[in-house]
């Protein structure tokens, strides 16, 4: 048996909000509260920011003080320092790609939780034994897909995956068919070419197309 040190409710909540999660790498943060409203307009009630670029700290900051009845997540988080700037930042919940022993500790009974992220058997054995039973599993696509998320729910059942990395609007709603995926994420749902345009109702409009395509 093991002893949870997430916040499962905080981020079960999260997931649930949408099924799907838009990946957002945003290049200026003037833009992060028209793109959020965006996704709010299509239906879409969570962001996960990467901290790719020197504006996603800022751009979090902006939607958690401005715009409440969007959730916002810092995704592409690969270590402590990194995680607390996030939560300083004001994300209620924090994304890594992979897994360090370091960055799981952090996250460990942490209020802003941690959804970490694994691609192997292994991986995710390091996570449960460290408390994690929601995870991400990147890159979805390349390490295996479906196979691997059905094979991974023979020995971990107890486990529920946000799958990310080559998850399109077209393959979305066959990894959410799946028992163990809570909800699926990727950047098809904001085009950085979108974002450069400001074209926001293409964003909404897509949102709400994955979103009709997802619950069908
Ligand atoms: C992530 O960080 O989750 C991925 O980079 C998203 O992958 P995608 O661009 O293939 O959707």
């Amino acid at each position: 048996m093991w002893t949870d040190r997430q916040d499962l409710s905080l981020i079960d909540d999260f997931c649930t909000q949408s099924p799907i999660i838009p990946v957002v790498a945003i290049a200026s943060s003037t833009d992060a509260i028209p793109l959020a409203n965006a996704l709010l307009e299509g239906g879409i009630k969570v962001i996960e920011i990467t901290l790719r670029t020197s504006a996603a700290l800022e751009a979090i900051q902006l939607i958690a003080e401005q715009l409440p009845e969007m959730q916002v997540a810092a995704g592409t988080v690969l270590n402590p320092l990194q995680y607390q700037q996030a939560i300083d930042a004001g994300a209620q919940l924090v994304i890594s790609p992979g897994i360090t022993e370091n960055l799981l500790d952090k996250g460990q009974n942490n209020p802003v939780p941690l959804l970490p992220g694994i691609s192997s058997a292994s991986e995710l054995m390091m996570a449960l034994d460290k408390g994690y039973s929601r995870c991400k599993f990147f890159p979805a696509e390349a390490a295996g897909s479906i196979a691997m998320l059905k094979a991974l729910n023979g020995p971990f059942s107890q486990v529920k995956f946000c799958p990310t990395g080559g998850i399109t609007l077209e393959n979305a709603k066959s990894f959410l068919a799946l028992s163990n995926v809570i909800c699926v994420g990727g950047s098809w749902l904001s085009p950085s070419k979108l974002i450069e345009q400001q074209d926001w109702s293409g964003i909404s409009r897509i949102a709400r197309q994955s979103l009709d395509n997802c619950q069908q």
